[in-house]
């Protein structure tokens, strides 16, 4: 038999008078989060910016494209223009939390003037809320208590009372990312050609699909929301809008556009419902965006058929598959990581960051690391938000 525990460790764990014990870990199993959905307010589009094909930044939206319905029938080759007209974005360079922050300065006046009504007085650095980072970072927290293969980092500063999550690339990912196959590659460009027979860059356009797929562009919204206890300021990647002038202000106009191999068998659709439409739940909910449209393909990349869902009836759509996900889940352990986060980075420095870790059957840990490598505020950022 194993020795028992030493018994320093049990002193240890009992905390000092007048500390706030905070966990060590938190658990990803999914039984711990089945109760009643959270409060998750309606996202309100507080901004937008545009990245251009050289991934440069503007504080508006000029890459904003406009969903064209597919007549009946479509001639979609998703394999058209590769790789001779495709531009794809450098994945190596890491832009971590840099876009959103240049949109924060860009548009501090705005944003502090949309909470200051309604808090106590504000001071320097004070953005009204308590957590700034990246949708797709929300996508993984939310998919957590379900995936089974990869793993996650989360970098977590404070600043001004905020907390910044940015997304540290592991070690796992790295590899898979650098030995990405060929087909690999080719159906990654698949995704972006569909948007590409979808879009027009006006209103009132046609799509142009001879011209080239650049990775770089993009149009991102910028959302103010609240999760239970935590105020949230988020962006993320929008594919296109509805073209009609009516239609509802953003994010209710937005649109996403995603492909996915045919479904022939029971099997595949059971896989369809269990794991895509997961991460499609997630990645659309989040900011409130409540249409997808789907390009089903076959193997040599073809659309054999587009298809629409309402973000909000997937749940609904699933509830036949035996053990399936459930958005309380999802949402209950988002937000109990996020207090997890509260209650673990005390400390308010751009030059400390608290990184939080998991992977697959285990539960999230953290270490603190100081002037190191996994700082991701810029100076640029911390001086002109801090005076
Ligand atoms: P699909 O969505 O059709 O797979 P998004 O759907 O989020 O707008 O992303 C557009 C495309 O980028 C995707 O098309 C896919 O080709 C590629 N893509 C996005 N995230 C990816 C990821 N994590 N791994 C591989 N490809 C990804
Ligand atoms: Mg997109
Ligand atoms: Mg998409």
């Amino acid at each position: 038999r194993k020795l028992s525990r030493p018994s320093q460790d049990v002193t240890a764990s009992i905390p000092a008078a007048g500390s706030i014990p905070s966990l060590q870990t938190l658990s990803a199993r999914r039984q711990m989060y089945e109760r009643d959905f959270p409060l998750y307010k309606q996202p309100v589009e507080v901004g937008c910016f545009s990245l251009d094909s050289e991934r440069r930044f503007y504080n508006d939206d000029r890459q904003l494209r406009y969903y064209v319905e597919p007549e009946r029938g479509p001639n979609f080759k998703l394999s058209d223009g590769y790789p001779d007209r495709y531009v794809k974005r450098d994945d190596g360079v890491k832009e971590r939390l840099d876009h959103i922050l240049k949109w924060i300065l860009a548009n501090r006046s705005k944003l502090e003037m949309s909470h200051a009504a309604a808090t106590r007085p504000s001071t320097a650095c004070d953005l009204g809320v308590d957590f700034v980072t990246w949708r797709g970072h929300l996508t993984k927290l939310l998919t957590t208590p379900y995936e089974t293969r990869e793993g996650w980092m989360l970098a977590v500063t404070r600043l001004g009372g905020t907390l910044y999550v940015s997304e540290v690339e592991t070690e796992a990912a790295r590899r898979d990312r650098e030995a990405s196959s060929a087909r690999h590659q080719e159906m990654m460009y698949w995704g972006y050609k569909f948007e590409q027979y979808t879009c027009a860059a006006e209103p009132r356009g046609r799509p142009d699909a001879g011209g080239v797929v650049n990775t770089n562009e993009a149009f991102c919204t910028v959302v103010r929301t609240r999760l239970a206890a935590h105020s949230l300021l988020f962006s993320g990647e929008v594919d296109c809008r509805d073209r009609d002038p009516e239609a509802p202000l953003a994010p209710a106009c937005y649109l996403e556009l995603k492909t996915s191999a045919e479904i022939c068998t029971p099997k595949q659709r059971s896989n369809f419902h269990r794991f895509k439409l997961l991460k499609w739940w997630a990645q659309s909910f989040l900011p409130g965006v409540p249409r997808i449209v789907a390009g089903f393909r076959d193997d040599d990349g073809v659309v054999v058929s587009v298809e629409t869902f309402q973000t909000s009836k997937i749940s609904q759509l699933i509830k036949n598959e035996h053990n399936c996900w459930k958005p309380t889940v999802c949402m209950n352990f988002c937000s109990d990581f996020l207090s997890f986060v509260k209650s673990v980075v005390r400390e308010d420095n751009p030059r400390v960051v608290y990184l939080f870790s998991w992977e697959p059957h285990r539960d999230v840990s953290y270490s603190v690391h100081r002037d190191t490598q996994y700082c991701f505020l810029p100076d640029w950022y911390v001086s002109r938000i801090t005076h």
